[in-house]
């Protein structure tokens, strides 16, 4: 295993380009599995997530090769059905494969993908979903068996809003036997994306505010010219909040502006200078942080992928801010480890009380998901002296090559074995 050391209090200036989105990339790579075909993606960042789920393309049957950001698939000699425990556990995005096998193959066998550590994820809206478009399943062993019943299509209304519960209910209708309308869909930029992707290959889907209807095709087209994953906005918001941090002046290039508002507005609102052109911001520090409260909530409210990078800035404030996470009501383990640099905030129930200190002093701290490491990180690149970022494979989810991002723009950053 991997730590990251960083040597932090250095001001960080520069530009760094946002990759491929994370959250696009993945259920798009799925959907190959929906038709036989040849596809081509470019802006596909070169991230563990995606090799997961090329790993699990290729144990189904099809053929993939991936460089410089470039990502072929061959999907015409799928012939398994089933997502092993052993590459579900390392990504819970694998559970995306399981809309798309039961239009391809009519069945689909699926580990359980549980809990993990931002909470406790349920998939109640993935199976109920499932059932009323047509779809049963039972659970048994650790394992999710669903097959398709003669007609399917219908109508279904998610009790919340979930990511990849709309997406999964796309891939599993596109298909189908009869119309299907989604209602409470959760309307994040990576979901259509999805539904680009899907009508650019020819399956009929309309979206009027958070309803989806999906009308059945029988067949999908070929791909008639490589399709481009969109930025990444969850690593774009990162460095933005890296932007806000003391001495700090970076421009975020490859930046889909229009997803990104309620963050914007984040940053202003702390005293962040910001300028914006087409597809790029640039963020500069303000003399003091304001404090701020805010609540996480679904797209296109303030996201809780970047909960813990804004904590990381809320903590070096001039008074008392508040966060309220209500998409994953206990995703704040990085609050521990921010401690340890002298950090201070309270955890009661799904509220975060920071108390905002002049500086912070490097530590020893532990990764435990994908976007508490990113706040890990800004944490340490602002605390002065050394810190140490364990279980970094965390971090390699989801950022590509963060590191050499960050050395382009002057930090001291790198890696050693644990
Ligand atoms: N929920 C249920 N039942 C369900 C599905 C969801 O109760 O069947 C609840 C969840 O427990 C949560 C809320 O609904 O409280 C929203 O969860 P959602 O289903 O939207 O999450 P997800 O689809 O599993 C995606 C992203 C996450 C991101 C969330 C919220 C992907 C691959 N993952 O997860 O991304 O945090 O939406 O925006 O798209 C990350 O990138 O680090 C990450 C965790």
């Amino acid at each position: 295993m991997e730590k990251l050391i960083i040597e932090g209090g250095i001001p960080l200036r520069g530009s760094i380009k946002v990759s491929g989105s994370k959250n696009s990339a993945l259920p798009i790579l799925a959907s190959t599995i929906l038709w036989p075909g040849i596809y081509n993606f470019h802006n596909v960042p070169d991230i563990k997530d995606v090799r997961t789920m090329l790993e699990l393309l290729k144990f189904l049957g099809s053929e993939c090769s991936f460089k410089k950001n470039k990502v072929k698939i061959n999907s015409i000699k799928i012939n398994k059905h089933e997502a092993p425990y052993d590459l579900v556990k390392t990504m819970r995005a694998s559970v995306l494969i399981w809309g798309s096998l039961l239009s391809r193959l009519n069945k689909a066998k699926i580990s359980f993908p549980g809990g993990c550590a931002i909470g406790d994820r349920p998939i109640d809206q993935h199976l109920s979903g499932f059932q009323s478009i047509g779809y049963k399943t039972i659970v048994k062993s650790g394992y999710l068996k669903s097959i398709a019943t003669n007609e399917i299509g219908g109508d279904f209304k998610f009790k919340m809003k979930s990511v990849t519960g709309t997406e999964n209910l796309i891939l599993a209708s596109v298909l189908g036997t009869k119309k299907t309308i989604l209602k409470n869909c959760a309307l994040e930029p990576e979901v259509d994306d999805l539904i680009t992707f899907l009508k650019s290959i020819g399956a009929n889907i309309k979206k009027m505010g958070d309803s989806i209807t999906i009308s059945p095709v029988d067949s999908l087209k070929k791909q008639k010219k490589s399709y481009e994953i969109i930025p990444d906005r969850i690593e774009a918001g990162t460095f933005m909040y890296l932007g806000c941090l003391p001495q700090n002046k970076i421009t975020i290039k490859n930046v889909d502006l229009g997803a990104l508002k309620d963050v914007i507005k984040t940053v202003i609102k702390i005293g962040a200078k910001v300028e914006k052109s087409e597809n790029k911001i640039t963020v500069t520090a303000p003399k003091e942080i304001k404090k701020l409260n805010i609540e996480t909530n679904p797209y296109p409210s303030f996201p809780t992928d970047l909960q813990a990078q804004l904590m990381s800035v809320l903590v070096l404030s001039g008074g008392t801010s508040k966060i309220k996470e209500n998409v994953f009501p206990n995703r704040f383990i990085h609050v521990a480890e921010m401690r340890k640099l002298g950090a201070k905030i309270d955890v009661v129930k799904n509220t975060a009380k920071i108390i905002g200190v002049d500086t912070l002093a490097g530590a020893k701290m532990q990764a435990s998901d994908l976007r508490a490491s990113a706040g890990l990180v800004l944490s340490a690149l602002c605390a002065s002296g050394k810190s140490e970022i364990f279980r970094i494979y965390h971090l390699d989810r989801g950022y590509e090559a963060i590191d050499n991002k960050l050395k382009r723009i002057g930090a001291k950053i790198w890696r050693t074995k644990e």
